[in-house]
Parts: C-alpha cells; sequence; structure tokens
C-alpha cells in the first residue's frame, strides 16, 4: 500500500515538475506582477532619461514583464488558455517587450517610444482577443500604480 501511494506521488510530481506549476490566477497575476511592472515601466517612460542609471529604470520592468509572460502559457481556468492563439499571442507580446531592450542599448528615446507604445499594444492585443472586461491600456497614463 505504502509503495502504491509513493508511486502516486511520484507520477503526480513528475506530471507537475517540468513546467512548474501554477499558483495564481491569471487575474492575480495581472494585477500583482504586469501591472506594478506596467506602472514603472510608464513611469520611467514619462521622460527622456538622463543618464546610463536612469535608462535602467526603462530596461529593468520592460525585462521583467518579458520574463513574466513566460507564465502566461501555462496559466489554467479559462479554456481560451489552452489554445495556440494564447500562446502566440504571449510570444507576441515577449517580443515586443523585448525590442524596447534594444532601443534601450542605443540610448534612443525616440526608438525606445515607439517600441514601448508597440509593447503596451501587445498586451491591449490579448486584452481584447480574449477578455472583454480586461483594460486597455494608454501608454504613459499609468492607471495602475
Ligand atoms: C496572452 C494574453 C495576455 C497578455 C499578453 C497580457 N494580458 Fe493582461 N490580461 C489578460 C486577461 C485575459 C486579463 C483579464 C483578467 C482575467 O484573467 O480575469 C488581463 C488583465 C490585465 C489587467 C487587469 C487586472 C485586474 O483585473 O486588475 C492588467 C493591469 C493587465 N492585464 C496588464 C497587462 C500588461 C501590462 C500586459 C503586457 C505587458 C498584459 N497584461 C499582457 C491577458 C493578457
Amino acid at each position: 500500500m505504502r509503495r502504491s501511494i509513493s508511486i502516486l506521488v511520484g507520477v503526480f510530481l513528475l506530471g507537475n515538475g517540468a513546467g512548474g506549476q501554477q499558483v495564481l490566477d491569471n487575474t492575480e497575476l495581472m494585477e500583482q506582477m504586469f501591472a506594478p511592472a506596467y506602472a514603472e515601466l510608464t513611469r520611467a517612460m514619462g521622460h527622456k532619461p538622463a543618464d546610463r542609471k536612469a535608462w535602467r529604470t526603462v530596461l529593468d520592468p520592460s525585462r521583467r514583464l518579458a520574463e513574466l509572460t513566460n507564465l502566461l502559457p501555462m496559466r489554467r481556468g479559462k479554456d481560451f488558455m489552452a489554445k495556440p492563439e494564447w500562446t502566440s499571442s504571449t510570444d507576441a507580446s515577449r517580443k515586443a517587450l523585448l525590442a524596447i531592450g534594444d532601443a534601450v542599448k542605443q540610448m534612443n528615446y525616440e526608438l525606445t517610444r515607439k517600441r514601448y507604445e508597440a509593447a503596451v499594444e501587445s498586451c491591449n492585443a490579448c486584452h481584447k482577443q480574449f477578455d472583454k472586461e480586461a483594460p486597455i491600456l494608454k501608454p504613459y497614463v499609468p492607471e495602475y500604480k
């Protein structure tokens, strides 16, 4: 009996181990992790960074958001989260966020602004596609603090 329980536990851990395990649901993830990083990025984008240190205040939250998109394909709870479109929307958003970093490396504010706006559009694209209740984020207006 004990043996079969440990086999069962082993199978359970194998099944859940490899890709991690969802803790927050998507609403919590967006509210508690995406929103603060987005607010930070938006604040930093409000004016041209003066020096290398100030550029980091743009780079860091954009990279944090890009990393956070890696948590989206494993979200569960709504049927659409298992669709390939959910994952491709996630990939598009990650790509747009990482493109901010390339502009930051050139310390090119105009290009960084364009990339930032495109990244916000990528967030909104998923929101529009999957949830009519999800917010349409406006660049440079930090609605979420
Ligand atoms: C792959 C789809 C997808 C992507 C990409 C995405 N979101 Fe979301 N987001 C959602 C969905 C779906 C909701 C609706 C909340 C829910 O799941 O109940 C949401 C809700 C939100 C909310 C509102 C949370 C609340 O209820 O208070 C914020 C803020 C948010 N997203 C920020 C962002 C930002 C910033 C980005 C881009 C960096 C982003 N999201 C990218 C799917 C996505």
